[in-house]
C-alpha cells in the first residue's frame, strides 16, 4: 500500500496508510498551511531526507507568507516543493535536470534525468493542470532573465551552489521581486573548504553590495528581504 507523509500546523508529520490518511485530513482540517508529501521520502539520500526538507522548511516559512508567487531554484526529485506548495497560487519549479548532463553531484543514479522530470510531473499534475505549478527544464538565471519585474514574491535558490552562478542568480533575481519579498536558499556553509562555500561568498557579497541585511542564517539556510 502507498504510504504518504502528512503535517499537521504543529509540524507533527505521520507516515500513514491511505486508509489511515482520511482521518488524518480530519483531524488536521483547520490546518493552515496543510501540506501532502507525495514522494517516497524514506528512500531518497540522507542529506535530502524528509526530516531535512522539513528542518529547512521551519528556518524559511516566515518567508514564504501565503497566496504567494514563488520559485524553487534547484529542485532535485521535487519533494521539497510539497513544503513550498501550500503557501503558493503559483510555484515555478525550475531545474536543467537532464539538461545538465547525466546526473547532478548526489551520485545517485536517476536524480536528475527525464525520468526525475516524468516523476514530478505526474506528482503535481493536478496542480499544474490548475495553473498553480509550472515545471520549467532551465537554468535559473536564464529562467529569471525571461520572467517579469517585481513578479515574485519569494525565490528559494538551491540549484548550482557554484560561486559564479549563484551571483548571476541573485542579480538576475533581484529585479524580479517584489518589494518585500524574500530571496533564500540552502546550503549557506561559512566553510572555505566546502564545495558549497561559493554561496556564501556570492550571498554574503550581494547583500553587503546592496545595503541588504541577512536576515535568515539557520540551518543552513539564509535569507533577506527585498525593500
Ligand atoms: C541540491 S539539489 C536541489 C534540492 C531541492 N531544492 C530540494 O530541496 O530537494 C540541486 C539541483 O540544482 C540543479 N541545478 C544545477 N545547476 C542549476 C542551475 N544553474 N539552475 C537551476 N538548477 C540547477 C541540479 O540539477 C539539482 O537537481
Amino acid at each position: 500500500m502507498n504510504k504518504v507523509v502528512r503535517q499537521s500546523s504543529r509540524g507533527v508529520t505521520k507516515a500513514t496508510t491511505r486508509n489511515e490518511t482520511a482521518a488524518a485530513v480530519a483531524e488536521s482540517a483547520s490546518a493552515e498551511p496543510r501540506m501532502q508529501y507525495r514522494f517516497a521520502a524514506w528512500k531518497d539520500a540522507r542529506w535530502n531526507s524528509f526530516d531535512r526538507q522539513r528542518e529547512r522548511y521551519e528556518a524559511i516559512k516566515p518567508y514564504l507568507g501565503s497566496n504567494a508567487v514563488g520559485a524553487e531554484i534547484g529542485v532535485y526529485k521535487g519533494g521539497f516543493g510539497e513544503f513550498l506548495l501550500p503557501h503558493c497560487r503559483k510555484l515555478y519549479l525550475v531545474d536543467p535536470w537532464y539538461r545538465l548532463g547525466g546526473y547532478w553531484q548526489s551520485g545517485i543514479p536517476n536524480d536528475s534525468r527525464a525520468e526525475t522530470v516524468i516523476e514530478i510531473l505526474s506528482v503535481y499534475k493536478s496542480e499544474i493542470n490548475a495553473g498553480q505549478v509550472e515545471v520549467i527544464v532551465d537554468y535559473g538565471a536564464s529562467f529569471l532573465a525571461g520572467m517579469r519585474d517585481r513578479w515574485f514574491d519569494f525565490l528559494y535558490l538551491d540549484g548550482s551552489h557554484n560561486y559564479e552562478q549563484t551571483k548571476k542568480d541573485l542579480a538576475q533575481a533581484l529585479p524580479k521581486m517584489k518589494s518585500g519579498g524574500a530571496v533564500v536558499g540552502d546550503d549557506y556553509d561559512p566553510d572555505p573548504a566546502s564545495n558549497q562555500h561559493g554561496v556564501f561568498r556570492a550571498v554574503n557579497e550581494f547583500v553587503a553590495g546592496h545595503g541588504f541585511s541577512l536576515t535568515l542564517n539557520r540551518s543552513r539556510q539564509w535569507g533577506f528581504r527585498v525593500p
